[in-house]
């Protein structure tokens, strides 16, 4: 198990690459003490919050590049998700379940990320980008520290 750790990618900005960014954040959090299902959780977060760069922050610029972030500090996992793009102009509105700017899409992103991470804290600006960390520390780990070892 490795406690700490850091790992910094950029991607361009096309679809093929949120499985790159799923991976590599995968196997940073298997790094830890997270179980199957627990790093399955954050693939899912990761793909929400990288596509979102791709698709709403860039809007299929593909020159574009998104950064990520994957930190293991005293065994807890952060992943940050930062693009320079159009940025998001109510965050509180846009966390919300269901609400979208595409018709398309089910608005559902951010609610995954909350679902499946401890913590979700969302910056962004207009026409400056967006940036989004996600904070989740192993389940069994609460428990070895509730029973004082
Ligand atoms: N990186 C981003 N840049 C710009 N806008 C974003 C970004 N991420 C999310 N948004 C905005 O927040 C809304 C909600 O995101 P999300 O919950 O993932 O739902 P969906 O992607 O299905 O629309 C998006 O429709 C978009 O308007
Ligand atoms: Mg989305």
């Amino acid at each position: 198990m490795v406690a700490e750790n850091r790992v910094i990618v950029e991607l361009a900005a096309i679809p093929e690459n949120v499985g790159v960014a799923r991976l590599m954040a995968a196997m940073v959090a298997a790094q830890a003490e997270f179980t199957v299902a627990e790093v399955d959780e954050v693939k899912l977060a990761v793909s929400e919050a990288v596509t979102n760069a791709i698709v709403h922050g860039y809007r299929g610029d593909s020159r574009q590049m998104v950064r990520m972030e994957a930190a293991l500090e005293d065994g807890e996992l952060t992943i940050v998700v930062i693009d320079h793009g159009r940025g998001i102009e109510d965050v509180a509105l846009a966390m919300q379940a269901a609400v979208t700017t595409d018709p398309e899409r089910m608005g559902l992103g951010f609610s995954f990320m909350e679902a499946h991470m401890d913590q979700v804290e969302v910056t962004s600006q207009v026409g400056q980008g967006t940036r989004v960390s996600m904070r989740k520390r192993p389940a069994a780990k609460d428990v070895a520290s509730l029973k004082g070892s």
